[in-house]
């Protein structure tokens, strides 16, 4: 193996990039982006490296959530702030009702880069570059908004840092505070089938929380009950951007992707000898990995080794994403396999991208049913081969869109049309996330039971 340097990845096979016409100008972009703050310190990736550890030895819960793709032209505090409400209201129902400490990792500052499964969309026989996110080129489906720009990598780096400010404003500035959580009762919750539930874990939280206080355990004395940590992560799919955020920590000498603490690849870029892991093995973030329904065992500890060859708990998410039925099927021979060789991983579930259709009106959709499925069957198999379901990943938004199907107010097909606005993929709304967050809770502590 020859020695890894930040750019060491350059000489190797590459999928899913951009093809830039000005080279040039991408060359001034990236060295820009080299001169700019790192996003993250290294000390706090370090500490959700040691939360993730606590996870893959059962003793912790990785909630990792939000959009499918950001966007420039939806960047607003109100939406950063209501993705924040959900996964924090998710994670008190997972504590609380789950009985583990949750992990909060968002999928949020940062997520702007795309996989594709075709590059070209072709629209009434015009083919043009498929979208790829913000961070390369725009949604509008014009030759010159398709065309790839450098300047994206800017602009995706500054929305990236202005959304991290505003999520540690709110992580520590008091929005998190569990005496808030009754409040946290936006619009969504009122008129939720689940209310009753969700306000009596809400009234038992307030009555442990006086009785604590009672016994002098407060707010003031005791930061976690004010104050929250979420950390941040995306799919590092355009290397050049995480590159240019990749600094050497000067208090341990090693390498960091500083662009978020997590950063994870796609079930599309995972080859063993292509670029990203080559990326992903110098850098000292804890990382994770898709694992589609095609993965064979060997292949999975060989990817494992590259990833992980001190085999250190924490520093490895295996994200499995196979589809309700498949997952039942081919994931129980995975977790024994990787039980057998003794390797240290946090599994978790992407209960979305192995269960996305079309429905009959053209929509790409997913349905509470399918997802649902997966989770339970995700649960089973670790439960049937004693291992721990470590964690969700969910694409998710704080907004009343209707992307996905099903759900407690079941909504349909023909529902899809009023308030479906994603760039990418379909996701959970804010009452889908809420009921799912109920019904992990239960698989949770039956699971420990
Ligand atoms: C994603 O997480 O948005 C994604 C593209 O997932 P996958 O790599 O599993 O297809
Ligand atoms: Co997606």
């Amino acid at each position: 193996m020859t020695t890894w340097t930040p750019h060491s990845w350059r000489k190797l096979p590459i999928q899913q990039q951009p093809q830039y016409r000005d080279q040039q100008l991408l060359t001034q972009t990236e060295q820009q982006l080299h001169k700019y703050p790192p996003l993250v310190f290294a000390q706090e990736t370090r500490d959700l490296f040691s939360q993730l550890g606590q996870v893959a030895e059962g003793n912790g819960f990785l909630l990792q959530g939000g959009d499918c793709a950001e966007s420039f032209n939806d960047f607003n505090a109100p939406k950063i702030r209501d993705t924040f409400k959900v996964l924090m209201q998710m994670a008190v129902v997972l504590t609380f009702a789950g009985g583990l400490p949750v992990v909060k990792v968002a999928r949020m500052a940062g997520q702007y880069a795309k996989p594709r499964s075709s590059d070209l969309e072709t629209i009434n026989g015009v083919s043009l570059p498929s979208y790829r996110g913000d961070i390369v080129n725009s949604f509008e489906f014009t030759a010159e908004a398709r065309e790839p720009d450098p300047a994206r990598l800017v602009t995706a780096y500054h929305h990236s840092a202005a959304t991290l400010n505003l999520l540690r404003a709110f992580a520590q500035g008091g929005l998190a505070d569990l005496h808030q959580v009754a409040r946290w009762n936006m619009g969504f919750v009122e008129s939720n089938p689940l209310k009753e539930r969700y306000m009596s874990v809400a009234n038992r939280i307030q009555e442990a929380l006086r009785f604590m206080e009672i016994c002098g355990i407060t707010a003031q004395n005791s930061p976690s009950i004010r104050e929250t940590q979420l950390f941040t992560s995306h799919e590092a799919l355009l290397l050049n951007y995480e590159e240019a955020l990749t600094r050497r920590d000067t208090l341990t000498g090693k390498w960091y992707d500083c662009s978020a603490h997590m950063v994870w690849i796609g079930e599309r870029t995972r080859q063993l000898d292509h670029a990203h892991i080559e990326f992903f093995r110098g850098i000292h973030n804890p990382v994770g990995v898709k694992v589609g329904p095609g993965m064979q065992e060997d292949d999975l500890i060989r990817l494992i080794d590259a990833l992980n060859p001190d085999n250190t708990a924490g520093r490895l998410t295996l994200i499995t994403r196979m589809g309700a039925d498949k997952l039942a099927d081919k994931l129980p021979a995975l977790v024994r396999r990787v039980k057998q060789e003794g390797r240290k991983v946090v599994w978790s579930s992407d209960p979305m991208h192995g269960n996305t259709v079309k429905a009959s009106n053209d929509y790409k959709t997913r349905d509470f049913e399918a997802i649902l499925r997966e989770i339970r069957n995700f649960f089973a198999v670790h439960k049937a081969e004693g291992t721990h379901a470590g964690g969700i990943h969910l694409e998710m938004t704080g907004e009343h869109v209707t992307e996905c199907t099903g759900g407690a107010y079941g909504l349909s097909e023909s529902d899809l049309s009023s308030r479906y606005f994603t760039q990418c993929d379909p996701r959970l709304n804010a009452d889908q996330v809420l009921e799912l967050a109920f019904l992990i809770a239960d698989t949770l502590s039956a699971a420990r039971k």
